[in-house]
């Protein structure tokens, strides 16, 4: 990870700051998040790698996981203006090696694929994704 950020596990985003990187991204509409309840959902996540430049926060990655057997990452997402610099890469190999010793899922929106394989996922021949509602 270039430059100087934070990248921290053990406290969480708030809500309102988990939404505000959301809609950096374009997911979204400020509408649509009620950031008391991403308090809530944020407190429910196995695990959420923050990264922060100063008390700005600019990258986070949330998973679900039963600790045993199957973990699945949520979403990866790097604020724009921040993006190419590693945060990404460094936020998903905290997952990976927290969770080395669960199988290890992501369902990732098209157009992003190539980020998991650079990190060392791989596409598996024998799963594929499938919803009833896909996240925005
Ligand atoms: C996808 C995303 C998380 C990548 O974060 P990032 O901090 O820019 O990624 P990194 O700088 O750590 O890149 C790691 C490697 O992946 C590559 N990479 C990054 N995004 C890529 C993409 N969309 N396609 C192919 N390769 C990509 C980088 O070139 C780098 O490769 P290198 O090590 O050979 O230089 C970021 O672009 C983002 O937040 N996008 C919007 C939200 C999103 O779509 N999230 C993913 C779906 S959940």
């Amino acid at each position: 990870m270039n430059g100087s950020y934070h990248l921290c596990t053990d406290t969480r985003p708030t809500g309102r700051q988990a939404v505000d990187l959301f809609l950096s991204v374009g997911w979204g509409t400020p509408g649509q998040y009620d950031p008391a309840r991403w308090d809530a959902a944020l407190a429910t996540n196995a695990q959420v790698v923050s990264v922060y430049d100063g008390e700005d926060l600019i990258g986070m990655t949330r998973v679900l996981s039963d600790g045993l057997n199957d973990t699945c990452i949520t979403d990866v997402i790097v604020r724009p203006g921040y993006q190419g610099r590693g945060i990404g890469g460094a936020m998903l190999e905290t997952v990976t090696r927290t969770f080395a010793h669960t199988a290890i899922y992501v369902s990732c929106l098209t157009g992003s694929e190539g980020f998991f394989l650079k990190c060392g996922l791989k596409q598996q021949s024998r799963l594929m994704a499938l919803a009833v509602r896909a996240a925005a």
